[in-house]
Protein backbone atom coordinates (compact mmCIF):
# COMPACT_ATOMS: atom_id res chain seq x y z
CA UNK A 1 0.00 0.00 0.00
CA UNK A 2 1.04 3.45 -0.90
CA UNK A 3 -0.06 6.91 -0.70
CA UNK A 4 -2.66 7.79 -3.65
CA UNK A 5 -4.75 10.38 -4.58
CA UNK A 6 -7.88 8.20 -2.79
CA UNK A 7 -5.61 7.48 0.38
CA UNK A 8 -3.74 10.73 0.57
CA UNK A 9 -2.89 10.50 4.84
CA UNK A 10 -1.72 7.12 3.58
CA UNK A 11 -3.73 5.75 6.83
CA UNK A 12 -2.17 2.20 6.27
CA UNK A 13 1.29 2.95 6.01
CA UNK A 14 1.70 1.88 9.33
CA UNK A 15 -0.43 -0.81 9.36
CA UNK A 16 0.77 -4.52 8.81
CA UNK A 17 0.32 -5.26 4.89
CA UNK A 18 -1.53 -8.83 4.12
CA UNK A 19 1.70 -10.42 4.21
CA UNK A 20 2.91 -9.88 7.40
CA UNK A 21 -0.43 -10.45 8.40
CA UNK A 22 -0.60 -13.96 7.34
CA UNK A 23 2.96 -14.43 8.44
CA UNK A 24 1.93 -13.65 11.52
CA UNK A 25 -1.06 -15.71 11.65
CA UNK A 26 0.84 -18.72 10.74
CA UNK A 27 3.57 -18.02 13.92
CA UNK A 28 0.68 -17.86 16.02
CA UNK A 29 -0.61 -21.37 14.65
CA UNK A 30 2.50 -23.21 14.75
CA UNK A 31 2.94 -22.29 18.55
CA UNK A 32 -0.95 -23.48 19.78
CA UNK A 33 0.29 -26.28 22.52
CA UNK A 34 -2.66 -28.46 21.77
CA UNK A 35 -2.85 -30.14 18.11
CA UNK A 36 -6.46 -31.40 17.70
CA UNK A 37 -6.47 -35.16 18.47
CA UNK A 38 -2.84 -35.13 19.96
CA UNK A 39 -1.60 -36.16 23.50
CA UNK A 40 1.10 -34.61 24.98
CA UNK A 41 3.54 -37.20 26.68
CA UNK A 42 3.74 -36.21 30.31
CA UNK A 43 -0.20 -37.28 31.72
CA UNK A 44 0.49 -40.23 29.45
CA UNK A 45 3.71 -41.25 31.37
CA UNK A 46 2.27 -40.43 34.65
CA UNK A 47 -1.42 -43.26 34.06
CA UNK A 48 1.34 -45.37 32.90
CA UNK A 49 2.93 -45.05 36.40
CA UNK A 50 0.13 -45.00 38.50
CA UNK A 51 -1.71 -48.63 36.56
CA UNK A 52 1.84 -50.09 37.25
CA UNK A 53 1.58 -49.13 41.01
CA UNK A 54 -1.77 -50.99 40.74
CA UNK A 55 -0.85 -53.69 39.29
CA UNK A 56 1.90 -54.34 41.68
CA UNK A 57 0.16 -53.33 44.39
CA UNK A 58 -2.66 -55.52 43.87
CA UNK A 59 -0.37 -58.38 43.98
CA UNK A 60 1.92 -57.69 46.58
CA UNK A 61 -1.16 -58.04 48.82
CA UNK A 62 -2.44 -60.89 47.33
CA UNK A 63 0.72 -61.84 48.36
CA UNK A 64 1.42 -60.70 51.52
CA UNK A 65 -2.10 -60.94 52.95
CA UNK A 66 -3.35 -63.66 55.28
CA UNK A 67 -6.15 -64.72 53.93
CA UNK A 68 -8.17 -63.79 57.34
CA UNK A 69 -7.92 -67.11 58.58
CA UNK A 70 -9.14 -66.53 62.40
CA UNK A 71 -6.51 -69.05 63.31
CA UNK A 72 -3.89 -67.63 61.15
CA UNK A 73 -4.75 -63.63 62.51
CA UNK A 74 -4.46 -65.69 66.31
CA UNK A 75 -1.28 -67.42 65.59
CA UNK A 76 0.44 -64.09 64.72
CA UNK A 77 -1.24 -62.09 67.38
CA UNK A 78 0.74 -65.14 70.29
CA UNK A 79 3.42 -64.78 68.34
CA UNK A 80 3.72 -61.02 68.64
CA UNK A 81 3.96 -60.50 71.78
CA UNK A 82 6.31 -63.61 73.79
CA UNK A 83 4.66 -62.46 77.02
CA UNK A 84 1.18 -62.76 75.76
CA UNK A 85 -1.06 -63.85 78.43
CA UNK A 86 -4.25 -63.52 76.08
CA UNK A 87 -7.20 -66.45 76.32
CA UNK A 88 -5.66 -68.80 73.28
CA UNK A 89 -2.26 -70.83 73.09
CA UNK A 90 -2.75 -72.24 69.66
CA UNK A 91 -2.44 -76.15 69.91
CA UNK A 92 -0.45 -77.66 66.69
CA UNK A 93 -3.19 -79.25 65.54
CA UNK A 94 -5.13 -75.53 65.54
CA UNK A 95 -1.72 -74.00 64.07
CA UNK A 96 -1.84 -77.20 61.21
CA UNK A 97 -5.48 -76.51 59.91
CA UNK A 98 -4.41 -73.53 57.38
CA UNK A 99 -1.67 -75.54 56.25
CA UNK A 100 -4.12 -78.25 55.75
CA UNK A 101 -6.86 -76.20 53.70
CA UNK A 102 -3.90 -75.11 51.55
CA UNK A 103 -2.12 -78.04 51.17
CA UNK A 104 -4.06 -81.25 51.36
CA UNK A 105 -7.66 -80.71 51.21
CA UNK A 106 -7.78 -80.85 47.37
CA UNK A 107 -7.50 -84.01 47.65
CA UNK A 108 -8.13 -85.69 51.03
CA UNK A 109 -10.94 -82.83 51.06
CA UNK A 110 -11.76 -80.52 54.31
CA UNK A 111 -13.53 -82.83 55.77
CA UNK A 112 -10.82 -85.45 55.49
CA UNK A 113 -12.96 -87.89 54.14
CA UNK A 114 -11.07 -88.27 50.69
CA UNK A 115 -12.49 -89.19 47.29
CA UNK A 116 -14.24 -92.69 46.75
CA UNK A 117 -12.12 -94.27 44.66
CA UNK A 118 -9.05 -91.69 44.30
CA UNK A 119 -7.77 -90.01 47.79
CA UNK A 120 -8.23 -92.37 51.06
CA UNK A 121 -9.61 -90.71 53.60
CA UNK A 122 -7.72 -89.24 56.69
CA UNK A 123 -10.72 -89.39 59.18
CA UNK A 124 -10.25 -92.55 60.73
CA UNK A 125 -7.65 -93.58 58.87
CA UNK A 126 -5.35 -96.00 60.45
CA UNK A 127 -1.97 -95.15 59.28
CA UNK A 128 -3.01 -91.41 60.50
CA UNK A 129 -3.58 -92.86 63.90
CA UNK A 130 -0.49 -95.31 63.43
CA UNK A 131 2.95 -95.07 62.87
CA UNK A 132 4.03 -91.24 62.58
CA UNK A 133 7.57 -92.32 61.14
CA UNK A 134 5.20 -93.62 58.31
CA UNK A 135 2.80 -90.64 57.65
CA UNK A 136 5.86 -87.99 58.22
CA UNK A 137 7.53 -90.16 55.15
CA UNK A 138 4.53 -90.00 53.10
CA UNK A 139 4.15 -85.68 53.39
CA UNK A 140 8.10 -85.56 52.93
CA UNK A 141 8.28 -87.73 49.68
CA UNK A 142 4.85 -88.60 48.46
CA UNK A 143 3.58 -92.16 47.95
CA UNK A 144 2.48 -93.74 45.24
CA UNK A 145 1.10 -97.82 44.19
CA UNK A 146 -1.38 -100.09 45.91
CA UNK A 147 -2.24 -98.60 49.65
CA UNK A 148 -5.55 -100.20 52.04
CA UNK A 149 -7.13 -97.57 54.06
CA UNK A 150 -10.19 -98.07 55.92
CA UNK A 151 -10.71 -101.90 54.54
CA UNK A 152 -10.47 -99.61 50.52
CA UNK A 153 -7.87 -100.24 48.19
CA UNK A 154 -6.52 -97.04 46.25
CA UNK A 155 -3.93 -97.23 43.75
CA UNK A 156 -2.70 -93.59 43.05
CA UNK A 157 0.00 -90.77 43.47
CA UNK A 158 0.97 -88.04 46.19
CA UNK A 159 3.14 -85.41 45.20
CA UNK A 160 5.62 -85.02 47.95
CA UNK A 161 5.42 -81.96 49.92
CA UNK A 162 8.81 -81.75 51.74
CA UNK A 163 10.32 -79.25 49.83
CA UNK A 164 7.04 -77.23 50.08
CA UNK A 165 6.53 -77.29 53.96
CA UNK A 166 9.21 -76.71 56.63
CA UNK A 167 9.73 -79.74 59.62
CA UNK A 168 7.07 -77.43 61.78
CA UNK A 169 4.75 -77.22 59.30
CA UNK A 170 4.60 -81.07 58.78
CA UNK A 171 4.38 -81.40 62.41
CA UNK A 172 1.44 -79.16 62.93
CA UNK A 173 -0.75 -80.22 59.71
CA UNK A 174 0.12 -83.76 60.70
CA UNK A 175 -1.05 -83.40 64.35
CA UNK A 176 -4.06 -81.59 62.70
CA UNK A 177 -5.42 -84.56 60.79
CA UNK A 178 -4.59 -86.96 63.51
CA UNK A 179 -6.84 -84.88 66.10
CA UNK A 180 -9.90 -83.64 63.95
CA UNK A 181 -12.69 -85.79 62.37
CA UNK A 182 -13.23 -87.78 65.69
CA UNK A 183 -9.39 -88.95 65.25
CA UNK A 184 -7.34 -89.38 68.60
CA UNK A 185 -3.46 -89.39 68.06
CA UNK A 186 -0.57 -87.49 69.90
CA UNK A 187 1.28 -84.63 68.93
CA UNK A 188 4.09 -84.81 65.79
CA UNK A 189 6.86 -82.88 67.23
CA UNK A 190 9.46 -80.82 64.67
CA UNK A 191 11.96 -82.42 66.19
CA UNK A 192 10.87 -85.94 64.81
CA UNK A 193 10.36 -84.32 61.52
CA UNK A 194 13.72 -82.89 61.32
CA UNK A 195 14.74 -86.32 62.71
CA UNK A 196 13.03 -88.41 59.54
CA UNK A 197 14.36 -85.98 56.81
CA UNK A 198 17.78 -86.42 57.63
CA UNK A 199 17.23 -90.74 58.17
CA UNK A 200 16.07 -90.27 54.60
CA UNK A 201 17.97 -87.83 53.36
CA UNK A 202 19.28 -90.30 50.28
CA UNK A 203 15.89 -91.71 50.11
CA UNK A 204 14.81 -90.96 46.50
CA UNK A 205 11.59 -91.25 44.49
CA UNK A 206 8.02 -91.47 46.41
CA UNK A 207 7.49 -94.72 48.89
CA UNK A 208 4.85 -97.13 48.40
CA UNK A 209 2.38 -98.96 51.30
CA UNK A 210 4.65 -102.00 51.38
CA UNK A 211 8.31 -100.52 51.91
CA UNK A 212 5.97 -98.59 55.03
CA UNK A 213 4.93 -101.23 56.52
CA UNK A 214 8.39 -102.23 57.17
CA UNK A 215 8.82 -99.22 59.11
CA UNK A 216 7.71 -97.83 62.46
CA UNK A 217 5.30 -100.12 64.38
C1 LIG B 1 -2.49 -84.39 44.97
C2 LIG B 1 -3.42 -84.98 45.91
C3 LIG B 1 -2.95 -85.11 47.34
C4 LIG B 1 -2.50 -84.14 48.18
C5 LIG B 1 -2.37 -82.65 47.89
C6 LIG B 1 -2.21 -84.78 49.43
N1 LIG B 1 -2.45 -86.10 49.34
FE1 LIG B 1 -2.21 -87.46 50.80
N2 LIG B 1 -2.67 -88.97 49.51
C7 LIG B 1 -3.05 -88.79 48.20
C8 LIG B 1 -3.19 -90.07 47.56
C9 LIG B 1 -3.62 -90.31 46.12
C10 LIG B 1 -2.88 -91.03 48.53
C11 LIG B 1 -2.81 -92.53 48.31
C12 LIG B 1 -1.59 -92.85 47.44
C13 LIG B 1 -1.58 -94.28 46.90
O1 LIG B 1 -2.59 -94.67 46.32
O2 LIG B 1 -0.53 -94.95 47.05
C14 LIG B 1 -2.56 -90.31 49.76
C15 LIG B 1 -2.25 -90.90 50.97
C16 LIG B 1 -2.08 -90.22 52.15
C17 LIG B 1 -1.93 -90.83 53.45
C18 LIG B 1 -1.96 -92.32 53.77
C19 LIG B 1 -3.30 -92.93 53.50
C20 LIG B 1 -4.42 -92.38 54.36
O3 LIG B 1 -5.47 -92.06 53.77
O4 LIG B 1 -4.29 -92.29 55.59
C21 LIG B 1 -1.79 -89.82 54.35
C22 LIG B 1 -1.60 -89.93 55.86
C23 LIG B 1 -1.83 -88.58 53.61
N3 LIG B 1 -2.01 -88.85 52.28
C24 LIG B 1 -1.69 -87.33 54.19
C25 LIG B 1 -1.64 -86.13 53.45
C26 LIG B 1 -1.37 -84.85 54.04
C27 LIG B 1 -1.17 -84.59 55.52
C28 LIG B 1 -1.36 -83.96 53.03
C29 LIG B 1 -1.05 -82.48 53.09
C30 LIG B 1 0.17 -82.11 53.76
C31 LIG B 1 -1.65 -84.69 51.80
N4 LIG B 1 -1.80 -86.01 52.10
C32 LIG B 1 -1.76 -84.10 50.56
C33 LIG B 1 -3.27 -87.60 47.56
C34 LIG B 1 -2.90 -86.36 48.08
Amino acid sequence: MSSTPDNPFNFEASAASDESIRDAHAKLQSQKPDKPGGYSALPLVLLGLMCAIVFFGSIYMVHYSIRFDPLVVNSHANRAKPGNTGPVQLTRAQLGKSIYLANCATCHQPNGMGVPGAFPPLAGSEWVMGSEERIIRIVIHGLQGPITVKGNEYNNVMAPLGAVLKDEQIANVLSYVRQEWGNTAPDVEPATVTKVRADTATHTGYWTAPDLLKIGN
